[in-house]
């Protein structure tokens, strides 16, 4: 079966504590495990950006629940694809907090890490995708 992968960003409608976070993943991870969903979700200063691989139907219907969350708003989805095998085969849902120091770290992102909005990466899927791809191998919790 076809592999697709989603990727969004929206910004938190309130300042995601790790507390808020550990449980948004908790049950994210459950059901992602239940529909074989991996992924990725970064978060930095009010700031999302999530990764969703999986069968079409399975990310498509997921979007649709994590798009309609109050949690978050300005929803912007930036890319669907096939892919050929998944990048994060690792995570049921992979969290990683973009911190001071792993801004430090990342080239070319500076400016936008620094004053992070949705609409940065509308029309730079490839973007998107390169900083998703830099916290593939990292686990924040
Ligand atoms: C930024 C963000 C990312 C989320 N990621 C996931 C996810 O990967 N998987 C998931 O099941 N729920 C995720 N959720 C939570 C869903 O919006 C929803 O609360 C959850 O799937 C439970 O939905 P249900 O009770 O209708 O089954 C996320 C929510 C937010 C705000």
């Amino acid at each position: 079966m076809a592999v697709n992968c989603l990727v969004y960003v929206s910004l938190a409608n309130q300042e995601m504590s790790d507390k808020h976070l550990q449980d948004l993943l908790k049950k994210a991870r459950d059901k992602n495990e239940s529909l074989n969903i991996t992924g990725m979700l970064l978060y930095r200063d009010g700031f999302f950006m999530q990764a969703l691989e999986g069968e079409l139907n399975d990310i498509e219907s997921l979007f649709d629940v994590i798009a309609n969350d109050t949690r978050h708003r300005d929803v912007l989805l930036i890319y669907k694809k096939p892919i050929k095998q998944r990048g994060f085969p690792d995570w049921k849902m992979g969290f990683n907090k973009i911190d001071d120091k792993s801004v430090a770290t990342i080239d070319g992102y500076t400016d936008f890490l620094n004053n992070p909005t949705p609409d940065f990466f509308l029309h730079r899927a490839s973007e998107a995708e390169a900083l998703l791809d830099q916290f593939k191998h990292q686990l924040f919790f």
